[in-house]
């Protein structure tokens, strides 16, 4: 059975934990908050410090708070498959807020975590369409990539169990244009061009 830590219990992190219980498996959620976690109905709910017990662990974060978090958590992450799902927005100018020479949180979190499988997923449409399951009728569409076959299999196939789409987008280093699309979408959405209950899909 797939194991899955999901480390935030917000927006993203319990649209991720509800698609791993409708997948089938065994899904653990931990945030500061433990009552946030306990709130998501199938997972188990610990608090932040609590030793991880997924294989696969989706840091359902601010891209601002991976470092934070990550002073704690890095050394059991090694030999996982960690899953990005931030989209690494300055709220006030709605650029990418990455440090100079960084092309993608993505490819950060990698460089940090050498002894981890980094796959980025879950960013490029918002957590009410990962919760529904659909956009418009149509499965919502999750891109996936990582330069592990295996580890993006896996998540994609979660992601397909849950009854959503998953997109091949290739390598680590297209995480770049999945956060900006992402940050593209949350700029349709805080313009009022697009509800945040919708949203982009690839449609058939
Ligand atoms: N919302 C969306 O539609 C959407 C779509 C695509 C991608 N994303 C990305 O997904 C990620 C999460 O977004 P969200 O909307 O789920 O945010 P959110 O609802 O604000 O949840 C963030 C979670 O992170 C935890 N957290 C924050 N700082 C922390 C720290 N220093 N240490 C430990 N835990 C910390 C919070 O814990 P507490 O409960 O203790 O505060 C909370 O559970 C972001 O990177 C975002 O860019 C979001």
């Amino acid at each position: 059975m797939t194991t899955i830590t999901v480390i935030g219990a917000g927006n993203i992190g319990s649209a991720v934990a509800s698609i791993g219980i409708k997948a089938g498996a065994q899904v653990q959620v931990i945030d500061r908050n433990r009552d946030k976690a306990e709130a998501i109905e199938g997972a188990k709910a610990d608090g932040f410090g609590s030793p991880i017990t997924g294989n696969v662990v989706v840091l359902a974060l601010p891209y601002a708070a991976y470092a934070d978090v990550l002073s704690t958590y890095a050394p059991q992450l090694a030999g996982k498959t960690v899953v990005d799902p931030s989209n690494p927005i300055d709220f006030g100018s709605f650029g990418l807020a990455l440090p100079q020479g960084v092309h993608s949180a993505a490819e950060e979190l990698a460089a940090r975590l050498p002894e981890s499988t980094v796959v980025k997923a879950f960013n490029t449409t918002f957590a009410a369409t990962l919760a529904a399951g659909t956009v418009n009728g149509s499965p919502t569409s999750v891109m996936v990539a990582s330069d592990d076959a295996d580890a993006k299999a896996l998540v994609s196939s979660v992601v397909t169990a849950a009854g959503l789409r998953a997109l091949d987008a290739g390598p680590l280093a297209r995480a770049s244009y999945m956060e900006g699309m992402g940050a593209l979408q949350i700029i349709l959405g805080a313009t009022g061009q697009t509800p945040w209950t919708g949203g982009f899909a690839i449609v058939r």
